[in-house]
């Protein structure tokens, strides 16, 4: 099968590399030169593990190509999905579909003989409508069926989700469309990846509803976590002690600083807006973002707790800035609302982040960035652990007190035990535990 695959990014190419590994003829496009150039030279522009060898191979298999030529690419194509961004609008928080709308209107100009083309990116309920009507407005005899498709893969994880689904979601009304969304994805469903077919509006909402669904697990448990210390109680083991419950399960119930992320905070945000339009207020939702949005910055609270409310003049360190560990994401971490409040209260910050370094530098301002965990540590009254990296679970406790001004360890996402971490002299404060100096 020819597909082209337009947006580079990290569905769509993740996507595309996957496609071809499954042996169809895969063009990448991008509208951003720079990228196309660098994939061109095997460079990954972006950290996704196992990406980079899976793009070589394939693409040293001529089965994955790299292009700025959408007209090119689409009108070779039988499949062309659409893995362009869909941001917040700003100002009113519905999904900005600029991205979607104008690549529809590309794709129409350029399609040859019957062509499926697949809405990946995540849009909300009635965008697959607008867009066959753009391609139709633009080509009225172009042969074409539209398709929703969403994304479930996550950042980190990506190339074994797309490869390991729990189920692929295809909105198809038309028969010709779901006999080729088979094909594509033959070779996920003969490994038993369920392949689901519903109506197009159907498969859009269905994505709304999981990011949300999810979005709101964690907005839950922290809530638990708020009540757990004000209490007494451990966060740790009440989500044990639900999460064993097959009816809830124990994922999604880490407590934390807040779910941060390129999805969960603008797909809530988009749902909420939609609930909204149609007349159908989606209240849960709205509480989940609301108290997210407040905790990102509260969590500043925790660290001027654990310093005894002196902040000012104090220098705190922040290991991990990515909104989750295992890419180099920062859209909406929750390191950013943390360190602008933790600045505001007169702190100097250092920080670090194992691949996010880059990115970091070009969001977070008046940071002293560091080359590893012990240099960022250096004359800290605080280290805080905001993304929990591999790297930061067996964290050498001595050296650290060597280099630090004050042994103090706040950790937002509850990688340590209290009574280890004492035992190395530390101070520490985590999150919906019982606090220990
Ligand atoms: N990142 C995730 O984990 C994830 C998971 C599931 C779904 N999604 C959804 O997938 C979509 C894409 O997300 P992403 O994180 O990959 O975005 P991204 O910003 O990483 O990539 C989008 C790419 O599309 C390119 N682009 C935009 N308009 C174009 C055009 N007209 N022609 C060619 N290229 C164009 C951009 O240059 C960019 O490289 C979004 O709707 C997102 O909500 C993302």
């Amino acid at each position: 099968m020819r597909v082209a695959m337009i947006g580079a990014g990290y569905v769509g190419l993740v996507s595309g590399a996957c496609f071809a590994d499954f042996g169809h003829a895969v063009t990448c496009v991008d509208k951003d030169q720079a990228r196309i150039a660098a994939l061109g030279r095997g460079e990954i522009p972006i950290h996704e593990p196992g990406l980079s060898d899976l793009v070589a191979a394939n693409a040293r298999a001529g089965r994955l190509t790299f292009t700025a030529d959408l007209a090119g690419a689409v009108g070779a194509a039988q499949a062309v999905f659409i893995a362009v961004g869909t941001p917040s609008r700003r100002g009113d928080g519905h999904a900005d579909l600029t991205f979607v709308y104008e690549a529809a209107r590309e794709i129409a100009r350029a399609l040859t003989g019957f062509t499926v083309v697949i809405t990946k990116s995540t849009v909300p309920v009635g965008t697959g409508d607008e867009v066959e009507r753009i391609i139709r407005e633009t080509r009225p005899d172009a042969e074409f069926a539209v398709v929703s498709n969403p994304e479930f893969l996550r950042e980190g994880a990506a190339i074994q989700d797309f490869k390991h689904p729990d189920r692929i979601v295809v909105g198809a009304d038309d028969a010709r469309a779901r006999e080729l969304m088979a094909e594509i994805y033959r070779p996920l469903h003969l490994n038993r990846g369920p392949l689901m077919f519903t109506d197009r509006r159907t498969a859009e909402l269905i994505k709304y509803a999981a990011n949300a669904f999810l979005a709101t697990k964690i907005g839950f448990i922290n809530e638990i976590a708020d009540l757990a210390e004000k209490v007494g109680a451990d966060v740790q083991d009440i989500a044990r002690g639900i999460g064993l419950d097959n009816r809830i399960g124990s994922r999604f119930l880490h407590a934390g600083p807040g779910f941060g992320g390129s999805c969960f905070p603008k797909d809530a945000t988009a749902l909420i807006k939609t609930g909204q339009d149609h007349g159908a207020p989606l209240r849960i939702v709205e509480a989940v973002v609301a108290g997210n949005d407040a905790r990102k910055r509260a969590m500043a609270r925790k660290v001027s707790a654990a310093l005894d409310g002196e902040v000012r003049g104090k220098t705190v360190a922040v290991l991990g800035l990515t909104f989750k560990p295992n890419t180099d994401d920062m859209r909406e971490a929750p390191s950013i609302p943390l360190i602008a409040a933790l600045q505001d209260m007169g702190a100097t910050v250092r920080g670090y982040d194992p691949v996010g370094m880059a990115q970091a530098k070009a969001v977070l301002a008046n940071v002293t960035f560091c080359d590893n965990e012990y240099a960022c540590a250096e004359g800290a009254s605080a280290l805080v652990i905001v993304t929990e990296w591999g790297q930061f679970r067996a964290l050498d406790f001595a050296r650290l007190k060597q280099v630090m001004a004050k042994p103090v360890l706040v950790d937002l996402r509850n990688v340590y035990r209290a009574d280890e971490v004492a035992r190395h002299g530390f101070a520490y404060e985590s999150v919906g535990r019982p606090r220990s100096k």
